[in-house]
């Protein structure tokens, strides 16, 4: 059974489709062992409760510093010998080192067609740069913030008067879809990092994985 441990920061609709994902078979032999937030109120932690998986708060204002706060987290993640490390609406930047800690194992899921767009504020900067295609990623997390090699795409168009809500709408049923994909790929060992590279059945991906 391969361990899953998910962090957030929201609302959890990937975590949810990835919880819905274990129970229906579409990521087979794995389990999500712990949900771990750095807010409090998150809802995802709600939603894990429902699930019967154990839901952790990690409060930031309790350590001194960012290199603290990921040390305590690393360790907490290690508790619970993960095999997958899932950052999905994970709103913190990672330091280095734990970055090293997890790497191989640890996803990330981001609203833009990377390597367009890395940072915040995603789904407004694709409109009001008149962009018709926009979409999501999923990567390798590496120390370059959004800079890792990416794994999946999918897009979908801007229309012409769509508002920051129906885009991000759009965009987030294309995730709910490619990330439990991509989990249960590492999880079945199927996808590596090698030097760098996403690897997936033995071919290494090109620089913006498959779109
Ligand atoms: C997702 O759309 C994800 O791509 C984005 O946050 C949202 C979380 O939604 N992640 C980032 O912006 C990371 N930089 P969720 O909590 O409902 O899954």
């Amino acid at each position: 059974m391969n361990n899953i441990v998910v962090l957030i920061s929201g609302s959890g609709s990937n975590l949810q489709a990835i919880i819905d994902a274990c129970s229906n078979g579409v990521i087979k032999n794995s389990q999500i062992t712990a949900v771990i937030s750095n807010k409090e109120n998150a809802y995802g932690l709600e939603r894990a409760r429902a699930a019967n998986i154990e839901a952790i708060h990690i409060a930031p204002k309790q350590y001194g510093n960012r290199e603290q706060y990921d040390d305590a987290l690393a360790e907490r993640i290690e508790q619970f010998n993960p095999d997958v490390v899932i950052l999905a609406g994970f709103m913190r930047i990672l330091s280095g080192d734990f970055v090293r800690r997890f790497k191989g194992k640890m996803l990330n899921i981001h609203p833009s067609l990377l390597p367009k767009y890395p940072g915040l504020n995603t789904h407004q900067r694709a409109i009001d740069a008149g962009d018709t295609e926009h979409g999501t990623s999923v990567h390798f997390v590496t120390e370059e913030l959004d800079g890792g090699p990416v794994i999946l795409q999918a897009k979908v168009p801007i229309f012409a008067n769509d508002t920051v809500e129906e885009v991000t709408a759009r965009v987030q049923k294309q995730e709910h879809a490619i990330y439990p994909l991509v989990t249960q790929w590492l999880a079945e060992k199927r996808l590596t990092m090698i030097d760098g590279k996403a690897v997936f059945d033995g071919e290494i991906l090109p620089p913006q994985g498959y779109a």
